[in-house]
């Protein structure tokens, strides 16, 4: 299976607290089934002053492990990335080098601060569309706009954004009303990859994509789960086309969304 959005790069952001704390992710992932990781930090255009944030750092960082993993003789391969923030100044930064798309392909990880409104966010996925890059949404599960009504997320699919389910919510490890939420975009076409945000074992978040797979198999069958795991990150790291699935609007009744 591939991961695509982890924290796993050590004493960057607040994943991996350390290089042995990223290899006990990357042991941890091999045992869990993933044999391929993107190492997606938060990035932001402009950083903060406390992100230690560069793409010369996340280099050096992913220089670092892809040794001891290879030190370690473990089978696991990188990909480096960045989960970027959702701003203005975002594509710039991305075609200036500043942010990192996946390895070489024109895809990339997008986040959203919780709280933006369905507008916004749709225009600044638009703004890295029209620049010719495919966007990846981060857990799409968690933006009040989604929570409020995920039917939102149809016309946002319809221009090709990718929906990444977050593993942790589909196996309830997030919660019941999460792992609703989850199931149903999940049901209703509305999930296309699954990834772990893995931070590590400091925050008990450790890869569980296998956990995830099952649950989406035994809800959406076999080939499906296998869809989300392995063949659409793969095509995603090799801009080859993906077939989405056209997504079913969720109905609402009384006040609850429901599988119709
Ligand atoms: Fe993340």
């Amino acid at each position: 299976m591939i991961d695509l959005h982890t924290h796993i790069l050590h004493e960057f952001d607040d994943g991996a607290q350390s290089l042995a704390a990223a290899l006990e992710i990357a042991q941890a992932a091999l045992a869990n089934g993933i044999t391929v990781v993107a190492t997606t930090p938060h990035g932001r255009a402009i950083p903060p002053a406390n992100s230690r944030y560069s793409v010369a750092l996340l280099r050096e960082r992913f220089a670092e492990l892809q040794a001891a993993i290879r030190a370690e003789g473990l089978a696991l391969e990188l990909v480096a990335g960045t989960e970027i923030y959702g701003e203005a100044q975002a594509v710039d930064a991305l075609q200036a080098g500043r942010l990192l798309t996946y390895g070489t392909s024109r895809a990339l990880l997008l986040e959203f601060p919780l709280e933006i409104s369905r507008q916004a966010a749709a225009e600044l996925i638009f703004g890295f569309q029209v620049a010719n890059y495919r966007v990846v949404l981060a857990h799409p599960e968690r933006y009040r706009f989604v929570r409020h009504d995920p039917n939102t997320l149809i016309p946002l699919i319809e221009r090709g954004t990718l929906m990444q389910l977050t593993s942790g919510a589909l196996t309830g490890r997030q919660g019941d009303q999460m792992q609703r939420m989850a199931k149903l975009l999940l049901r209703h076409s509305m999930v296309h990859i699954l990834a772990t945000d893995t931070h590590g074992p400091h925050l008990r978040r450790m890869p569980d994509l296998a956990e995830a797979h099952a649950v989406a198999g035994e809800l959406m069958g076999a080939d499906l789960a296998a869809r989300l795991t392995q063949h659409t990150p793969a095509a995603i790291l090799a801009d080859a086309p993906i077939d989405l699935p056209t997504p079913e609007p969720i109905r609402r009744w009384f006040g609850f969304w429901y599988s119709s």
